[in-house]
């Protein structure tokens, strides 16, 4: 588990902290996902999961490890991939395997294992026989996906994903947010930061920051049900959850597990 204790965090010189007092956790195969403005200090709490950066108040465990115990610190950074915003800045290989086999390959993982953790992680991702393809040329959904690989052949049991969805168009979105979906249920757990709540519907726990300090914790299924709560939180909740909550203020009941635009048209239909 990755567990948050009242962590705080400022940046030398900053007025304000980054972060303050903030206590969440990731368990394994759950997704908690994080929302919040910008500079509500997303980034700041997706660093500090996995050591990049130390908290100045409280404590960050990985798997009871404390992340600024520098003996302990190349373990925290295997067992938590990384993935951030723009797939460019990601890719280290000029072959799509090279670029998966970096990670493992710096932790001295001998070439034959090598080889099956670089096979594993491209078909986990849905890039098998992308092996001999140059990064550059791939697609950014596809760019995107080839940096969740490479984080997968560290096998890690958690997943940092700071806005992995930002850069895409709506197919490399998809993709993306099948991958990951695809991990946990291979038992990874994911801190999933996005603006977008249709990103993270079926997360386990939805976290939203602002000004640093938690501002929501709650299930997902609750925000969109309010989505005048939501738009105070600055979330932006999914058109169909707009919709009925639109619906629901011109009197028509629409229930609250509906939340396709068929449901939704089934209960207008039956009003
Ligand atoms: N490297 C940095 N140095 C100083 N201040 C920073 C740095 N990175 C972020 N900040 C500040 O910390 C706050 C939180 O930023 P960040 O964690 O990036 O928020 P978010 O990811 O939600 O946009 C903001 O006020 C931001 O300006
Ligand atoms: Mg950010």
């Amino acid at each position: 588990m990755i567990v948050f204790e009242h962590v705080g965090f400022a940046y030398p010189g900053a007025a304000a902290p980054a972060l303050d007092d903030v206590s969440v956790s990731v368990s394994p195969g759950q997704v908690l996902a994080l929302l919040g403005p910008n500079g509500s200090g997303k980034s700041t709490l997706a660093r500090l999961g996995n050591g990049l950066l130390v908290p100045s108040a409280g404590v960050v465990r990985v798997d009871g490890m404390d992340t600024a115990d520098e003996d302990t610190v190349w373990d925290v950074r295997s067992r938590v991939g990384f993935i951030q915003q723009n797939p460019e800045n990601q890719i280290v290989g000029t072959l799509a395997e090279e670029d998966v086999a970096f990670g493992p390959e710096n932790l001295g993982v001998p070439s034959d294992e090598l080889r099956v953790r670089v096979d594993d992680a491209l078909a986990a991702v849905g890039l098998s026989g992308f092996q001999r393809r140059e990064p550059h040329l791939l697609s950014e959904g596809q760019k995107q996906r080839l940096a969740i690989a490479g984080a997968l052949a560290m096998r890690p049991s958690y997943l940092i994903a700071d806005e992995p969805t930002a850069m895409l168009d709506p197919v490399g979105r998809r993709d993306v947010l099948g991958a990951l979906r695809d991990l946990r249920r291979r038992g990874v757990g994911i801190l999933h930061v996005t603006h977008h709540l249709a990103d993270v519907v079926d997360a386990d726990e939805v976290v939203v920051l602002r000004n640093g300090r938690i501002a929501y914790q709650g299930t997902p299924k609750a925000l969109m049900a309010d989505p005048g709560h939501a738009r105070t939180l600055a979330v932006e909740v999914p058109p169909e959850a707009e919709l009925a909550d639109a619906l629901r203020r011109g009197g028509v009941p629409v229930p609250a597990g509906a939340s396709t635009p068929e449901a939704i048209a089934e209960s207008v239909w039956h009003s």
